[in-house]
């Protein structure tokens, strides 16, 4: 095995870099505008179903698999079954993390223009025209999106040159507690708002009705894989970090779990102050934007919690975007054998480019649908996350269930001797790649 291969200094260090991968903008941003586009609680529980049934037991098989390889997504498929056609999945990850960085950095940089606007003081108090349309604004403007952008793709390309550790992990540490404290303070807010228990009910009361609609299970099942960081090769090459000795079955449970508890909470934050205030709970991607805002705006000392909260959103963003991008770095530092730095630099400056388009789209390119009727990030997440995400998860499943061995697959695993061994092992050999392609199927309307 190649000796000269960073590796994670503890099993805590992965435990932080992987939960700083799944805990992010998904969680907050993502899981509130998905699950308000999908009608709630019934979203809600197929989003967990997603979790538990099919998200932690391919997590497991995703670090596992870079774990037993040592090497990057397509490195990874190319070393355990050499010849075979397995490793083209580690190409569609490594475009799927592409694609996911380029609209993330121009969500990320939003998440900074705002800490930015509250360390300032100009968010403190209502603007003249309302946060709505301040975001708006804002959004569909061409220069200020894009240096954000900038701003954050030059944070991320920073961290990821240096070598993932130090900084990230010491990020993580601190930031993640704190979201988690400011979120439960918000809880408690947020519930205590008029109209709240609307927003609960909303959230935890499920409208059966829904269920009927295919492409609810499609964005459930988007949102797991997205929100767990799976089917990009993320995991796979943080798990390639990872000595064989660190046992992996309770660290990928306690990163799925972590991560849940952060999308519930937020859920929990956000839907009560959507309904307190008014916003249409479908209004998409922009919901966090305005809603929290005007959360902070009528809580004491708002303004703080303000740059407090999206200090740690934009550090959450970080983390995760870190993650992203070190998929197709450790595939060109293997393939073209280039440095570190050039590496982050290039794909860092391709992955701008595209985002490029996302940021464009929210104004001057506003009229350029590629699909349906979504805008050009819209289009790009709908893909990534309800497409690649999940066809290379599939196939992962298939990996670990049809070529390795059933001894193999348990070892690789770390659950050879594990009582749970035999239910994980059904779970990704049939149930997993079933549930996927019935979803599939299904929102093709070939089901
Ligand atoms: N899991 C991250 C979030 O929820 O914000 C997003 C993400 C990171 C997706 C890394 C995919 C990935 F490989």
């Amino acid at each position: 095995m190649n000796s000269t291969r960073e590796r994670w200094a503890s099993k805590l260090g992965f435990m932080l870099a992987a939960m700083g991968s799944a805990v992010g903008l998904g969680n907050i941003w993502r899981f509130s505008y998905v699950a308000g586009e999908n009608g709630g609680g019934a979203f809600l529980i197929l989003y967990l179903a997603s979790i538990l049934i099919v998200g932690i037991p391919l997590l497991l098989v995703e670090v596992s698999i870079g774990r037993k390889a040592k090497s990057d997504v397509v490195g990874s498929f190319q070393t355990l079954a050499p010849k075979k056609p397995w490793y083209l999945a580690g190409f569609l990850g490594v475009f799927g993390a592409l694609l996911i960085l380029g609209f993330y950095s121009v969500i990320a940089g939003w998440s900074m223009y705002y800490f930015w606007n509250y360390l300032t003081g100009q968010f403190f108090t209502v603007p003249e025209q309302g946060y709505g349309a301040a975001f708006e604004i804002f959004t569909t403007s061409t220069a200020q999106p894009l240096m954000w952008h900038a701003i954050f793709m030059v944070l991320t390309i920073t961290i990821v040159l240096t070598g993932v550790k130090k900084g990230i992990e010491l990020a993580n540490k601190i930031f993640m507690p704190a979201l988690a404290v400011l979120l439960i303070i918000l809880t408690v807010f947020s519930l205590s708002l008029d109209g709240a228990m609307e927003g609960m009910r909303f959230l935890f009361q499920p409208d059966w009705s829904v269920l009927g609609n295919p492409s609810v299970y499609i964005a459930a099942l988007g949102q797991a894989f997205f929100s767990l960081s799976l089917g990009v090769g993320a995991m796979m090459t943080y798990g390639s970090y990872l000595s064989d000795h660190h046992k992996l079955p309770g660290a990928t449970v306690g990163i799925g779990l972590m991560d849940t508890f952060f999308a519930v909470i937020s859920g929990i934050v956000i839907f009560p102050a959507v309904f307190a205030f008014g916003i249409e709970p479908d209004s998409g991607p922009v919901l966090v934007f305005i809603t929290l805002p005007d959360i902070f705006s009528q809580m004491p000392f708002g303004g703080f919690v303000g740059i407090l909260f999206f200090l740690s959103l934009t550090l959450a963003a970080v983390s995760s975007s870190v993650s992203l991008l070190e998929v197709p770095v450790a595939y060109l530092m293997r393939v073209a054998k280039w440095s570190r730095k050039r590496a982050s630099i290039f794909t860092g400056m391709v992955i701008f480019i595209l985002g490029i388009g996302a940021s464009l789209g929210m104004g001057a390119w506003a009229g350029f649908t590629p699909i349906g009727q979504h805008n050009i990030m819209d289009s790009m997440d709908y893909i990534a996350s309800n497409v690649f995400l999940p066809l290379v998860g599939l196939v992962m499943a298939l990996f670990a269930g049809w070529h390795f061995s059933k001894k193999e697959a348990l070892t690789a695993a770390d659950l050879g001797h594990h009582p749970v061994g035999n239910w994980w092992y059904i779970l990704v050999k049939y149930f997993a790649p079933v549930i996927i392609v019935i979803i599939f199927l299904n929102t093709l309307g070939i089901l």
